[in-house]
């Protein structure tokens, strides 16, 4: 390779490291929950929030289905109080998957952003996040999807 050549490969890798090391740490937050479905219905263990940090035992804040029959994932958020919400991934502006991250769902594309419940925080999207209603018991969550 001529030394030309290999100054320009490097100048693009040096413009390529902060890229994907901002994609990679917009992602690494996610947790992928596991869930069962059921008709018209994704289950899902209360046990999914609980996580292991050194030797505690703290709660997340939100986990992330993907369900096979679904295009977007669905981001399940608690609240203090021990409800949940439960949204599609998918911006309203112009469709794009969200990420979550700073305890909302935020945009990529145009830089939309979403509360917890879904509804719109700042544009150009105008319309709140697809919701699904949620119920519960001691332990399971309930996400009904249809
Ligand atoms: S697609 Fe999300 S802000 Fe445009």
């Amino acid at each position: 390779m001529r030394r030309k050549d290999f100054i320009k490969r490097l100048g693009y890798l040096a413009t390529a490291l902060p890229a994907s090391s901002f994609l990679l740490h917009g992602c690494a937050g996610l947790y992928y929950a596991s869930f069962a479905e059921e008709e018209g219905m994704l289950r899902i263990s209360k046990g999914e929030f609980k996580q292991i940090k050194g030797k505690k035992q703290i709660e997340r804040d939100f986990v992330v289905i993907q369900s096979d029959s679904m295009q977007y994932p669905i981001g399940i958020f608690r609240t203090p109080k021990l409800d949940y919400t439960a949204s599609l991934m998918q911006c309203t502006h112009r469709g794009c998957e969200l990420n979550i991250g700073g305890g909302i769902y935020n945009c990529p594309c145009h830089g939309s952003e979403f509360d917890r419940s879904g509804g719109v925080m700042q544009g150009p999207a105008e319309e709140n996040l697809k919701s699904f209603p949620i119920t519960t018991d001691n332990e399971h969550i309930y996400v009904h999807v249809s």
